[in-house]
């Protein structure tokens, strides 16, 4: 119940983001991300289809393409709350499912095995320093990332950074987060 009332309060401030910073905040962490070494070594990466008002990930896919690597992006099963990853060589190959969320297209794409994952890009409304993460209430992620032992990096605006955050057992963190102004290095802090 009281992770509703943030992800409601937190859905407000970024919704109120006009599109310029938006834009601007976007393109300065996907920035960031490209110069981080965890992204360089990266061979496969995992990423969601971001819809505003989340930091766009598709730059970071048609970068991540320019570069060859392998990106992946998640299939959910709403009914077991499981997801797998498959690879996308295009745009094309998604489809636009509930909520106007985008997943791959059954016929056209592949499962990518998690041993192969260099790096999941973790989805989130809202983050603490130490990693913690409030998502969008599935529990997908912290499902997938239980026995996932490579590295994990949210990208977030600044406003998205909470003091606190209500935390329960099952809640993994990530490892790094990038926003417009830096890389935190969640394990150090
Ligand atoms: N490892 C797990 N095993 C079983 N149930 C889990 C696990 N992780 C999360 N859940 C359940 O999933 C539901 C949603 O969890 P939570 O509110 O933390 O989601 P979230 O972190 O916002 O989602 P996501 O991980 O997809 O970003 C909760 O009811 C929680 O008990
Ligand atoms: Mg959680």
């Amino acid at each position: 119940m009281e992770k509703k009332v943030y992800r409601e309060n937190i859905k407000k401030v970024l919704s109120a983001l006009d599109r310029c910073t938006y834009e601007q905040n976007s393109y300065l962490i996907a920035k960031q991300l490209n110069h981080l070494q965890e992204f360089q070594v990266a061979n496969t990466i995992a990423v969601t289809l971001s819809r505003f008002p989340e930091v766009d990930t598709w730059q970071i896919i048609r970068k991540g393409w320019d570069l060859g690597k392998r990106i992946v992006i998640p299939k959910c099963f709403p009914k077991t709350k499981t997801m797998i990853f498959k690879e996308i060589t295009s745009f094309t190959q998604l489809e636009s499912v509930y909520f106007g969320l985008f997943e791959p297209i059954e016929e056209q794409t592949v499962e990518v095995q998690k041993a192969l994952l260099d790096l999941i890009i973790v989805p989130g409304l809202a983050f603490t320093e130490k990693g913690y993460r409030l998502g969008f209430g599935g529990g997908y992620y912290d499902r997938f990332l239980q026995d996932y032992t490579g590295c994990t990096i949210s990208l977030a605006f600044t406003q998205q950074i909470q003091e606190q955050l209500p935390i329960e057992e099952h809640d993994i963190p990530v490892k790094m987060i990038i926003t417009e102004n830096g890389v935190i290095n969640c394990e150090e802090q």
